[in-house]
């Protein structure tokens, strides 16, 4: 069976697309929290699960034999080499409050290294998509980013986690950050602040604490609408710490982060 990242892609699109709809359309009224994972805000409603379960199905009925690792549970090694990283909703406390920024978010990982992804905004019908070395569209038109400007006048986004103690450092960070920079946006989703950086709708992105399906399709579309995503100190970007811009405001972005260590787990 074929793992060529365009057919990879052409499956994420159509899979990440059938969640929104299903996200969108079946959303009950009423909806309420189904349950809690690593804390008390952090939770999951019948959807997420629904949608996860969706994209597993369609996925499966393609390509059997690949394997998925999904934040509400999906995980299976597979035996072709394709695995897909699946985040059924990104943004699920916006989703649960009715605040249209939330996104289903599938990539293909051939061995370990992301091939292709997609990043689905179903409530305003956005379509963020890449592929390994050929580059990021927004509903089709090719995304290049332009030079960006000095951090003073650079609108960043960033996110908080879940646990407290994660939260209490993040606003430590925050302190510091926002005099020195344009406005800082927190919108709720991190995929979708990745595509932000891809499309030029923020100038860069900082956060810790990020999963995989967080990062997964979001981080590839940024990279190859020419930003750079990373961690601190030449790391990988990861749970640690994730920084995303073009290069010269990447650059002004890691001084200020590596100066305060905010890479160090306030979790331990
Ligand atoms: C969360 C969102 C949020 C980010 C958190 C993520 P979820 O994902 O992306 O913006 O700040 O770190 O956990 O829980 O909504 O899928």
């Amino acid at each position: 069976m074929s793992a060529a990242p365009r057919d990879l892609l052409d499956l994420a699109v159509d899979v990440a697309r059938a969640a929104g709809r299903l996200i969108v359309d079946e959303r009950p009224p009423g909806l309420e929290v189904a349950s809690t994972k690593s804390s008390a805000t952090d939770i999951v409603t019948e959807m997420d699960q629904r949608s996860e379960q969706l994209i597993v199905d369609l996925i499966t009925a393609a390509r059997p034999d690949d394997g998925f690792l999904g934040e509400e549970g999906a995980d299976r090694a597979g035996s072709s080499g394709v695995t897909w990283v699946v985040d059924p909703i990104d943004g699920t406390v916006n989703y649960l409050y009715g605040i249209p920024a939330y996104a289903v978010s599938v990539a293909a990982r051939v061995g370990d290294e992301l091939v292709a992804g997609v990043v689905v905004n179903p409530v305003s019908n956005e379509v963020w998509s890449a592929v390994l070395g050929e580059g990021a569209w927004l509903d089709g038109r090719r995304l290049q980013l332009a030079e960006p400007p000095a951090l003073e006048m650079a609108l960043i986004a960033t996110g908080f986690g879940y646990d407290p103690r994660r939260r209490t450092r993040q606003a430590e960070l925050l302190q510091v950050v926002l005099p020195l920079v344009r406005d800082v946006r927190r919108a709720g989703a991190a995929s979708l602040d990745l595509c932000a950086v891809a499309c030029g709708r923020v100038d860069g992105y900082y956060e810790q604490g990020l999963q995989p399906w967080d990062l997964a399709a979001g981080g590839l579309v940024a990279r190859e609408a020419g930003a750079v995503v990373t961690g601190l100190r030449g790391a990988e970007p990861g749970a640690a710490m994730v920084v995303a811009g073009r290069p010269p405001l990447v650059a002004a972005l890691l001084g200020l982060l590596e100066g305060l260590d905010a890479d160090a787990d306030p979790i331990g």
